[in-house]
């Protein structure tokens, strides 16, 4: 039974379809997590304010995100889909929580910082600066034992546990404090080199890219800068061509082979890409089948949403009955 599974909670914002970063950094944990726990997985379209200006993109976005989780092989009939904004509670209860988080703690979160600057302080939206309490009301709301997310976050994990701590300490235990897991490769290469994959940076490949795309982006993957001929000693560290036959090349001896060729030059980049290339096809290719099946059927889609979305809403119901009375909301009874 469902109910007496440990719960794990994590999201994504609806900025787009999905790449290998987030399936290496999240999903596939996603995935092998579904038997063990009770899991919640959201769309966190209140945390898009840094697309205000584009709310077709994060409409278009959703669908996409739901249709590559339903790709990679999240399940409906045991998780949840949830669309974040169809429960308003989550807005209640980052409220409250923002009683109990020093403005200073979120100053200092070093995401959170890194982001703000990125955006450029003067014109980030006030939402983009409080979404990590948010994320702390997304979190606790189904009383979330597990955070399944990308080392990036961990900080706001930290700011959760303490909130959560701060609560409890007040008005007796009503959150459990959550732990972060942090996936297999917790931060994959971009394919030009940088250290994170994206795809406002152009330099991702995307589930739903096919075959031809695919191999077209490995051949103009970044390599060895050193390097100028295939007979020239290759170097393997920090370069994403073998981080990524690392990652998602089943085929450790092939990729052994490549590797002992490549650092004493006996073998060219074509050949390390052209097998990279296949290599991801073959990881892909059951994806982007599972992704057509459900592109042809709409419906199956927004049921999946539908479904997740009311069941946590019912629990977001009961969270904050609990939290209102712990807080003694009752003044007009
Ligand atoms: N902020 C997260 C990210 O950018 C996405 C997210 C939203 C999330 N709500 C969450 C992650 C709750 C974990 C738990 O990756």
């Amino acid at each position: 039974m469902s109910e007496d599974k440990k719960r794990i909670l994590t999201g994504i914002r609806p900025t787009g379809a999905l790449h290998l970063g987030h399936y290496a950094g999240a999903l596939e944990n996603w995935l092998r997590l579904q038997d063990e726990y009770d899991c919640f997985f959201l769309i966190a379209d209140y945390q898009v304010s840094d697309k205000a200006d584009d709310i077709d993109s994060v409409r278009e976005a959703v669908r996409e995100i739901a249709l590559d989780w339903l790709a990679v092989g999240l399940d409906p009939e045991r998780s949840h889909f949830v669309i974040e904004s169809l429960i308003p509670e989550h807005a209640e209860l980052t409220l409250w929580l923002s009683w109990w988080l020093p403005l200073g703690m979120l100053q200092r979160n070093p995401t959170l910082k890194a982001e703000m600057a990125e955006l450029g302080s003067n014109s980030v939206p006030v939402a983009f600066f409080t979404y990590p309490v948010m994320q702390m009301a997304n979190i606790l709301m189904p009383k979330a034992h597990l955070v399944p997310v990308g080392e990036d976050q961990l900080p706001h994990i930290e700011m959760t546990r303490e909130v959560a701590r701060r609560f409890n300490r007040l008005f007796g235990e009503v959150f459990p404090e959550p732990e972060g897991l942090v996936g297999r490769v917790p931060r994959l290469v971009g394919l030009d080199g940088n250290a994170k994959m994206g795809k406002s940076l152009d330099n991702a490949i995307q589930l739903k890219d096919d075959a031809e795309t695919v191999t077209k982006k490995v051949k103009g993957m970044f390599t060895d800068p050193t390097r100028l001929r295939a007979t020239d000693p290759g170097h393997l560290e920090g370069n994403p061509v073998f981080m990524y036959h690392d990652a998602f090349n089943p085929d450790t001896d092939e990729v052994q082979d490549l590797k002992d060729r490549y650092v004493v030059g006996k073998v060219g980049d074509v050949e390390v890409k052209q097998k990279l290339a296949n290599a991801l096809n073959a990881f892909l290719d059951p994806i982007r089948e599972r992704r057509a099946h459900y592109e042809a059927r709409p419906e199956l889609v927004r049921e999946a949403l539908a479904a997740g979305t009311s069941h946590a809403k019912r629990i977001a119901e009961q969270t904050m009955a609990e939290v209102r009375s712990a807080l003694r909301l009752n003044y007009l009874e």
